[in-house]
């Protein structure tokens, strides 16, 4: 594992922070900053492309108070003071309707100190350090997003093009329609700025544009001209995708069919594209009788001992068990997309159901996403804090 996955993989925590601007982007999706006291700057320093889980208790249908934890990805390079996120209402989703209804500043929130993988390995390792940058490097780096999936590559572009003046950045931004693009004004006033090394190519689904190439919907077809003729992948040092399941999947197909090395290819997941397995929903309860088939799980949490007993007729996993001694066991998706819960077997075997966020460096070193973990062997020891 490389420092910088050490150093992006701390072990996150919540605080509350409180709303100091709710700023509407489009009819259907707002930009929400926190503002971070400085006792906990520390806490909360990024790298561009990673993310914050928040977590609310928000009414549901019935009225009663149920607890919400969802992730989403900084929209602005580091600035020590603050955090912007960037919410599109999912619909009939929970929190981003919730969010996008209700939010206000001065609202209390409790926000998770920022997590993920999704950043920049390509020469620019310690893009928060510019005195490690390589100037002279005349890299280029393209990034395919669609609808919210702008989000992290938004700061990931910005940081890129302020970090190296020869470096050059191709963003292919898909949509609905124009009316639907999130920081339309952004990307123009970044494109002003770097006006030969920037390029922004919107493609809108349902809009007719002046070239074919950037209307519709992005299939194999369209993907692989854009591929071939407006960013020439063989040259590309290092690709950023964002966005739906099948739109992530449809360009990393296509780039290894085009022998692109998967370690130049970053992507970042907002969804596993399963409906029926919504995000950030706490297990459920399990009952544990005396002398039945268990497993005993063992695991290290802020330096601390857990244990606990999971019956194997439950067949729940890692962390649906742990949660039962230590509910301040981190985790945000539940659904292997965010990495929050990644702990790292000491003894024992697991089997790993999902995995959309950990890195195959990480599962050859004994890394699994205990949301997705089930014991196989009789103990099993993992270790939070590795
Ligand atoms: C690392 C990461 C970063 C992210 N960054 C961003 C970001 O920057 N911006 C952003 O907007 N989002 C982001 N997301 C997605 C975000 O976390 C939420 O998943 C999203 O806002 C939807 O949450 P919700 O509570 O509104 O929807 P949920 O209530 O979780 O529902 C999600 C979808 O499932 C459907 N659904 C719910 N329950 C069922 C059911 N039982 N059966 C069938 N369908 C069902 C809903 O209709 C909805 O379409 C990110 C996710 C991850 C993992
Ligand atoms: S909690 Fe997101 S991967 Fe496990």
């Amino acid at each position: 594992m490389t420092d910088q996955t050490t150093s992006t993989r701390r072990r996150a925590s919540f605080h509350r922070l409180t709303v100091s601007n709710v700023r509407r982007l489009t009819k259907d999706s707002i930009e929400v900053t926190f503002a971070i006291p400085e006792e906990l700057s520390a806490e909360y320093d990024y790298v561009a492309g990673q993310y914050v889980a928040l977590r609310k208790e928000i009414p549901n249908a019935e009225g009663e108070l149920q607890e919400l934890r969802r992730s989403y990805s900084i929209c602005a390079e580091p600035t020590g003071s603050e955090i912007k996120v960037a919410i599109k209402r999912d619909l009939g989703g929970l929190f981003s309707t919730w969010a996008n209804e209700n939010l206000t500043a001065g609202d209390q929130m409790d926000v998770m100190s920022p997590a993920g993988a999704f950043i920049s390995k390509h020469r620019l390792t310690e893009i928060n350090d510019p005195s490690k940058i390589d100037t002279e490097a005349q890299d280029r780096f393209v990034a395919v997003a669609a609808g919210s999936g702008i989000t992290p590559v938004l700061a990931i572009a910005r940081t890129i093009l302020a970090a190296n003046e020869n470096t050059r950045f191709d963003l292919i931004y898909a949509n609905k329609a124009a009316m639907d693009v999130m920081f339309l004004e952004e990307l123009a006033d970044l494109k002003d700025r770097y006006p030969s090394r920037l390029a922004l190519h919107h493609v809108l689904s349902r809009e007719q544009r002046i070239s074919p190439l950037l209307s519709g919907r992005i299939d194999s077809e369209k993907l692989s001209t854009l591929l071939d003729t407006v960013v020439q992948a063989p040259n590309v040092d290092e690709w950023f995708l964002c966005g739906p399941f099948e739109l992530v999947q449809l360009v990393r197909d296509q780039l290894t069919g085009m022998d692109i090395p998967a370690e130049k290819v970053r992507f970042e997941l907002f969804s596993t594209g399963e409906p029926s397995k919504p995000q950030g929903h706490i297990g459920r309860p399990v009952k544990v009788e005396e002398d039945e088939d268990s497993y005993e799980i063992s695991f290290t949490l802020d330096g601390l001992q857990g244990e606990v007993k999971s019956p194997v007729r439950a067949n729940e996993t890692v962390l649906n068990a742990a949660l039962r001694v230590r509910p301040d066991v981190p985790f945000a998706c539940a659904g292997g997309v965010c990495g929050t819960c990644r702990a790292k077997v000491t003894s024992g075997t697991v089997t790993m159901a999902e995995n959309y966020a950990l890195e195959p460096d990480e599962v050859e070193a004994g890394y699994v996403l205990t949301c997705q973990s089930h014991p196989t062997t009789e103990k099993l020891s993992v270790d939070f804090d590795a």
